[in-house]
């Protein structure tokens, strides 16, 4: 067989243990582990010219990573405005703040052909390649034209959405028709597959997406979760709490995933269920992200506020209700946290898939597991039917959720937890991988 070629806007550094926060990264690495294969992409950095540049090449076990740079302007308009400041509002149903710009999509297309003009040199005939994330819709199409006879797969990590919404898109129908050149799309739930399929359905183009939903390592980050429970952090996390329950919220700083909503739900809780007051800590925990997008920036002022007028409305001297932190924490404390929390609040307002309620489930303990309050928006909620299920934009059920999480007996907890945790340990990052590429090796090319 021959080697896996995984390209994505982000690649991991090689040797760096924390690796970024992501879906991606997380379940690609087990994907390329012990695999001859050659991981392509972005190096992060930036270079004031960036055709004639030479991929640079690391090896490390079995994986070559090769990675070019961009220019600031080509960051700013293929990631910040276009992939950023467009496709990720649409994808997440956001048209309303959609800003489609013809400079930002030349860019976007040009940065593909760039990807496409420095990888096409370093394949082999035998090579299976897997693209992946709407940075890079085009990127198969413009192989194609280089040549490149391989099988290519292509996998969308956030939702998709209907014809419906797509067609607000200026140039969605030369897009869906680049995306015909992959031999099998994969997304993350059956909702994003019938979306995608009646989008090329409705351009006259052969259907050709599939759900093959995501999982983590499930094994790898309990472990991790039980071996930090020990950690400085976590000791001092929990010595802190003083016997009140924990709340965690672990997210990027991102509208998606729904912190404004998830906040004002805790505070319909703190009014709605009084007798629980100082019996609580919400412990939110978002990283900042893409910045340099002005609906990102506006968010981070408006959690900042919103943040502080909890504590002052509802706190006391000896109790703040939320600890907010823009910081981003190692993932092994991070399992640590998990591991020690009594409910995780997960309520995207719409997500791909969202590994952060896998990795709650991985981390509790079977015998006093907390609980899991999941937005039926997730990508992950048809896999997880045992969580306390909220729709995120009502704050009245988010307080509701809370509270029963809060309140439920050892019994319902562990019965709902079983559950959750047989589905998390069946469906792993690396059968996932293995389920996408034996599908696309079997795959006949449609030309
Ligand atoms: O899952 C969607 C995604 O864009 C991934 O491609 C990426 O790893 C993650 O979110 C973080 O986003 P960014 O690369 O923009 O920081």
């Amino acid at each position: 067989m021959g080697r896996l070629v995984v390209v994505s806007n982000r690649v991991p550094a090689p040797r760096e243990r924390n690796q970024p926060a992501g879906g991606l990264a997380v379940g690609l690495r087990d994907a390329v582990r012990g695999t001859e294969s050659l991981w392509f992409g972005w190096s992060g950095r930036h270079t004031s010219q960036s055709k004639d540049q030479t991929p640079k090449l690391d090896t490390h076990e079995s994986c070559t990573y090769a990675t070019i740079d961009l220019t600031r302007s080509e960051y700013e308009h293929f990631y910040e405005n276009f992939s950023n400041g467009l496709l990720w509002p649409l994808c997440h149903y956001r048209i309303g703040i959609i800003n489609y710009k013809r400079l930002d999509y030349q860019v976007y297309r040009e940065v593909n052909a760039l990807f496409a003009d420095q990888l096409a040199p370093l394949l082999r005939e035998d090579d299976t390649i897997w693209i992946h994330d709407y940075h890079l819709f085009p990127l198969g199409a413009k192989l194609r034209r280089r040549g490149v006879k391989a099988k290519i797969g292509f996998f969308l990590h956030i939702p998709f959405p209907p014809w419906s919404v797509t067609r607000v898109l200026p140039c969605a129908e030369e897009m869906l028709r680049e995306m015909a050149a992959y031999d099998l799309i994969g997304v993350q739930t059956a909702e994003d597959a019938s979306n995608m399929n009646s989008c090329f359905e409705a351009n006259n183009l052969p259907a050709r997406a599939a759900h093959f939903p995501i999982g983590i390592d499930p094994v790898e980050f309990g472990e991790q979760a039980v071996r930090n429970v020990m950690a400085e952090e976590v000791q001092r996390l929990h010595a802190s709490l003083r016997g009140r329950k924990l709340i965690l919220g672990v997210d990027r700083l991102d509208y998606s995933k729904g912190i404004p909503e998830r906040i004002h739900g805790y505070e319909t809780f703190l009014n709605r269920y009084p007798e629980h007051k100082g019996e609580t800590v919400l412990l939110q925990i978002t990283p900042v992200s893409r910045a340099g997008v002005a609906s990102y920036r506006a968010l981070r002022r408006e959690l900042d506020e919103m943040a502080g007028h909890i504590n002052a409305m509802h706190g006391n001297f000896d109790w703040s209700p939320i600890r907010y932190l823009t910081q981003s924490v190692p993932r092994e404390v991070l399992a640590g946290f998990h591991r020690i929390a009594d409910v995780a609040l997960v309520t995207p307002l719409r997500d791909g898939m969202n590994l952060v309620a896998k990795e709650f489930v991985a981390a509790q303990s079977p015998d006093d597991p907390g609980a899991l309050i999941l937005s039926s928006l997730a990508g992950a909620a048809p896999e997880m039917e045992e969580a306390l299920m909220v729709n995120p934009y009502d704050h009245e059920g988010i307080a509701d959720a809370i509270h029963a999480g809060i309140t439920m007996s050892l019994e319902e907890r562990q019965r709902r937890w079983q559950a959750l945790h047989r589905d998390v340990t069946q469906n792993t990052a690396a059968n996932w991988a293995d389920r996408f590429l034996d599908m696309l090796r079997e795959t006949e090319r449609q030309e």
